[in-house]
């Protein structure tokens, strides 16, 4: 279901494209062609139906359509006359449809009841909607043998794929460390990064199509998120794991890619020597994050990350402090310092530590008795690298704010 206002339904109907911005993006580009859509005007709050795609979800089928606000597009086809039903906001709450994930078939189907005219018996508009002759293949999420046969099927909703979501605050915590159907990297990898961060940082900083690059991928969550998403993905790791023959050894200090072709870069980097992650004798995970050598080699991938970056392309960077046998290392900061030699700050999120090994009422207990604290939050930095002539201004910005009065019990009415 794609939404749209009275402003750009026009628009919608006129070019037999329906669009989305970024914040839906992921979704539009799911459709497939052949999938039923509908088109959910929400000033007028109706919903219009039913129509077919006849592409898959694309970026900038038409680039100028709306002005560029919605380049996550499909082209579509009305089924015979266009249908318009009101209430449109109660009938998809009432079958649980929300925008941001496709319809389960059964509330596909309940929707495309509410379509059939009066003179199309049950089992004929089944028929009407999929018959295949040319350009009109219909998928449907899953046949029933006949629309009687579906009419008194339970109703048990199947389960929908589901989208994550693009994160609006700097604070960022995952339950779990993968989302839809298909597993995201391997789970039970020591330091396996959670794969909606990656999902995220694919969604904010780059387009379908793009190259993201992993220098030390560990097990292949950025490839598998990169693959789902339509973008294209390199990645390395000093010990690929066995099982995937998709991710190429190699060091990430020497990257053997060339200079600026690259629009996106993720490391969650070893945070020191706390995790045993191979035998390698490069690997970076064997020095201590108590050592000034430890950041000179994570220097060497910054550097590089730089080189293989577009200028205006932007480097993701996950990870945490150390404290160990009574000495705290700000292993965050000290990367930080590093980072910024080379690049912009974006920002820097933090993310909930979940799922580690002192993640037990036992290290809960020793933290309060013997006065210390667990890790929490791991950092992520976004940098970005600079635009050729982009100068920074040393100048003191003058910013002007809008103050808002504080609401008191007398001025709320
Ligand atoms: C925190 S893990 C990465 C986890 C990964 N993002 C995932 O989701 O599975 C850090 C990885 O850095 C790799 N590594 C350590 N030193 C390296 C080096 N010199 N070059 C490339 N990879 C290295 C380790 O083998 C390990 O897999």
């Amino acid at each position: 279901m794609f939404a749209c206002t009275n402003a750009s339904q026009g628009e919608c109907l006129e070019h037999r494209l329906f669009g989305t911005s970024k914040l839906y993006g992921a979704a539009a580009m799911k459709v497939k062609k052949g999938d039923f859509l509908f088109l959910w005007n929400l000033d007028s709050d109706f919903l219009y139906g039913v129509f077919k795609a006849v592409t898959d979800g694309k970026l900038n089928i038409i680039a100028d359509a709306w002005e560029g606000r919605y380049p996550y597009q499909v082209r579509v086809e009305p089924i015979e006359n266009i249908v318009p039903l009101k209430d449109a906001k109660k009938l998809l709450g009432k079958l649980g449809v929300g925008r941001s994930s496709p319809m389960g078939k059964n509330a596909t189907m309940t929707i495309l009841e509410l379509y059939r005219p009066a003179i199309v018996p049950m089992s004929k508009w089944y028929e009407f909607l999929t018959k295949t002759e040319e350009g009109r293949d219909l998928r449907i999420l899953s046949e029933p043998k006949s629309w009687e046969l579906f009419a008194h099927m339970k109703k048990t909703e199947e389960s929908v794929e589901e989208i994550p979501r693009l994160q609006a605050t700097t604070l960022w915590d995952f339950p779990k460390q993968t989302y839809g159907k298909t597993p995201k990297g391997d789970n039970k990898y020591a330091g396996v990064t959670p794969a909606e961060l990656i999902w995220n940082l694919v969604w904010r900083y780059t387009e379908p199509g793009d190259l993201v690059v992993d220098p030390m991928c560990g097990s292949g969550t950025t490839i598998d998120v990169c693959k789902e998403e339509g973008r294209r993905a390199i990645c390395y790791d000093i010990a690929p794991p066995s099982s995937r023959s998709d991710i190429i050894q190699n060091d990430a200090r020497k990257i053997p890619l060339s200079d600026g072709v690259v629009d996106m870069a993720f490391i969650d980097s070893p945070y020191g020597d706390n995790i045993r992650y191979n035998e390698h004798p490069d690997c970076i995970g064997k020095i201590s994050s108590e050592t000034e050598k430890f950041y000179d080699e994570l220097e060497k991938v910054i550097e590089e990350c730089h080189r293989i970056l577009k200028p205006g392309k932007v480097l993701g960077w996950l990870i945490g402090d150390q404290w160990v046998k009574k000495e705290f290392t700000p292993v965050g900061f000290l990367l930080y310092g590093r980072l910024t030699k080379y690049f912009d700050t974006v920002d820097v999120i933090c993310v909930a530590r979940r799922g580690q090994s002192s993640n037990t009422s036992i290290w809960y207990n020793r933290a309060r008795r013997f006065n210390f604290y667990l890790r929490g939050f791991k950092y992520l930095f976004i940098m970005r690298k600079t635009l050729p002539g982009a100068k920074k201004t040393e100048e003191t910005r003058i910013i002007n704010w809008t103050y808002y009065e504080r609401s008191t019990r007398k001025n709320r009415g």
